[in-house]
């Protein structure tokens, strides 16, 4: 575990979110820029939970994401709207969740070791999607519903809530 993030993985998942949220917004008192937050959202979830990776994909034209601060081993660098899982969601602007990445058509492999994978939609003020969000897991099944409700929940942030 990464010096001085808790370790969340046996806490039930409701009140690890809560407490990763309340933690993120203290250490991030003060700040106004989405790539600080961007970094150190992926630290957070990536010690807390022992995810595989961790990390953003920006939106850097109307149909391609650019991959931002990230946690892990290397990711693919850019995935167009409507490729991939992350792809998928940008173009859709919504959460998917991968119980087993072998079931999903199109899935980019950037590690062998991903099994399940969480893809997370991120907006601005302004309701313009400005990034995704994409957590793997070397274990299938390891996301579901109350990781869905608790990550779009905390990416508000970049929406303004409880920011600066
Ligand atoms: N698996 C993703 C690609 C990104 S890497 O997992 C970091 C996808 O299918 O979009």
């Amino acid at each position: 575990m990464a010096e001085s993030i808790p370790d969340l993985r046996r806490e039930p998942k409701d009140r690890a979110y809560a407490q990763l949220h309340a933690y993120l917004l203290q250490i991030l008192a003060g700040i106004d820029d989405d790539i600080a937050g961007m970094a150190t959202l992926s630290a957070l979830l990536h010690h807390a939970f022992g995810h595989l990776w961790t990390g953003f994909y920006r939106v850097v034209s109307p149909s391609l994401l650019l991959i931002g601060p990230y946690q892990g081993s290397l990711g693919c660098l850019d995935i167009a709207f409507g490729r991939g899982v992350c792809g998928t969601a940008a173009a859709e602007r919504r959460t998917i969740v991968v119980p087993d990445v072998e079931h999903f058509p199109g899935h980019i492999t950037c590690d062998a070791r991903s099994k399940s994978e969480i893809v997370v939609p991120v907006f601005n003020e302004s309701g313009a999607l400005v990034a995704v969000l994409d957590i793997d897991s070397d274990r299938r099944n390891a996301f579901d519903k109350q990781d869905a409700d608790g990550l779009e929940h905390i990416v508000r942030w970049f929406a303004g809530v409880g920011r600066g």
